[in-house]
């Protein structure tokens, strides 16, 4: 019988093999940059996703978290996550989803909301950068 542990496997297997870290030149043009902080405890998360301007999609994506372990699994899960997906469809992660996927209790469900906001942060970036994919990603020409 194992000893019950604060922190679920999926949670220990993203801690120890953290998926996509690292940075990307935060002034290339196809790149988004989201930098969020959680004021309750100060952890710090950076999101950065590389876009293909000819279908809005997702190439690569890169994470730095400075936090407890379930930020750094949350947003080591979003990458994992995001890679492949339009910005559209990113756009629409909640932190639910990474939430129930790592099984994490109530009081760490806002690690999981740093993921959600960085993901989004990070798209606001590249559309401020891309107001042309912003526009194709509403319908607009
Ligand atoms: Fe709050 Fe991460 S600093 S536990
Ligand atoms: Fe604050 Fe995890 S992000 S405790």
């Amino acid at each position: 019988q194992p000893a019950r542990r604060s922190y679920h496997e999926k949670v220990l297997d993203h801690y120890n093999n953290p998926r996509n870290v690292g940075s990307m030149g935060k002034n290339q043009q196809d790149v988004g940059t989201g930098l969020v902080g959680a004021p309750a405890c100060g952890d710090v998360m950076k999101i950065q996703i590389k876009v293909d301007p000819k279908n809005d999609t997702i190439t690569d994506v890169k994470f730095k978290t400075f936090g407890c372990g379930s930020a750094i699994a949350s947003s080591s899960y979003l990458t994992e996550l995001v890679k492949g997906m339009t910005l559209e469809q990113a756009s629409r992660i909640r932190n639910t989803e990474i939430a129930k996927e790592l099984c994490l209790p109530p009081v760490k469900l806002h690690c999981s909301m740093l993921a959600e906001d960085g993901i989004k942060s990070a798209i606001n970036n590249y559309y401020s950068k891309n107001p042309k994919a912003k526009a194709t990603d509403l319908g607009g020409t």
